[in-house]
């Protein structure tokens, strides 16, 4: 199927691993010339022909020069891919906390990497957006449809991109551009996947092995398929909702059947 991509430019937050670089390649392969943004970048996205621009997406600052940057080197914006999250394990992990022990900067941590982030780069690309009747994929998470495990800072700033997704939807809707989110349940990155990551940590804080943990992790969520999804799968759906058609304002789920309510 032709994706109808080839010569658009795209823009992918947190592009140097993960979700974000198999978006990155994927695009690439369409004949999308991209723009990747992280802190950090990596030997493996140095090996895609994308551009990277090294910013912390945590300030309004750093959201501003990458699309200054992803401007001058692309001309213009199609496709934003908002997909920054997670960041470092420590600061997931504190969301883990009650209510009572989560303090205020953790919540402004996650919201800014999660929310305000996808805030930020987009109001700044809407007029290039707008001038190309362009598209907004935001990579949200099932974690906003389940409050009763995880980090709590997180489902609701989940939650708040969503909403966010859909007011984008709404408001420039009629000027060509749509806006979706994609909500992954558990993928086979670095969160899952590192001997350092969130997963390991949890397992470590609970006296389990890694191998262990992520089992049951796995089983007490109940997914259909009873398998992780793996980034390359995630991508191929943010893909195709970056793509032209008449999707907007929805949340694409790929969970493995996790989520179970219509
Ligand atoms: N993996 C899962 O199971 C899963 C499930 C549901 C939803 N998601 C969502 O999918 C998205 C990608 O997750 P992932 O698993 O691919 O994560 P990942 O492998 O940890 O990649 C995260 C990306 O974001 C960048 N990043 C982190 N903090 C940043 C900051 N302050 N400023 C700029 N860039 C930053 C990282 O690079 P640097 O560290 O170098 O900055 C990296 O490129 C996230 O929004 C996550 O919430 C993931």
């Amino acid at each position: 199927m032709d994706l109808q991509l080839n010569g658009k430019t795209a823009v992918v937050t947190g592009g140097s691993k993960g979700i974000g670089l198999a978006v990155v390649r994927l695009l690439q392969e369409e004949g999308v010339s991209v723009v990747a943004a992280s802190r950090r970048t990596t030997p493996e996205l140095e090996e895609t022909k994308a551009t990277h621009v090294a910013v912390d997406l945590t300030t309004a600052e750093g959201a501003s020069h990458l699309i200054e940057r992803a401007t001058a080197e692309l001309g213009g914006i199609d496709l934003l891919v908002n997909n920054v999250g997670v960041g470092d394990a420590d600061d997931f992990l504190r969301g883990t906390a009650s209510l009572t022990d989560l303090p205020d900067d953790a919540w402004r941590h996650t919201f800014d990497l999660h929310f305000y982030s996808a805030l930020w780069v987009t109001r700044a690309a809407l007029p290039s957006l707008v001038e190309r009747r362009g598209t907004v994929v935001n990579v949200s998470s099932i974690a906003a449809r389940l409050m009763s495990s995880g980090a709590a800072d997180y489902s609701v700033s989940k939650a708040a991109l969503n909403a966010l997704t859909k007011i984008i939807a709404e408001q420039y809707g009629e000027q060509g551009v749509r806006a979706n989110s994609v909500s992954p349940g558990p993928v086979s990155t670095g969160v899952w996947t590192d001997p350092d990551g969130v997963l390991a940590r949890m397992a470590k804080a609970q006296g389990a092995s890694h191998e262990d943990f992520v089992k049951q992790t796995l089983q007490g969520l109940d997914s259909s398929t009873g398998r992780i999804s793996t980034p390359e799968e995630v991508a191929r759906l943010i893909v195709f909702a970056a793509s032209p058609n008449n999707i907007t304002g929805a949340e694409l789920i790929v969970d493995g059947g996790i989520i179970k309510e219509l």
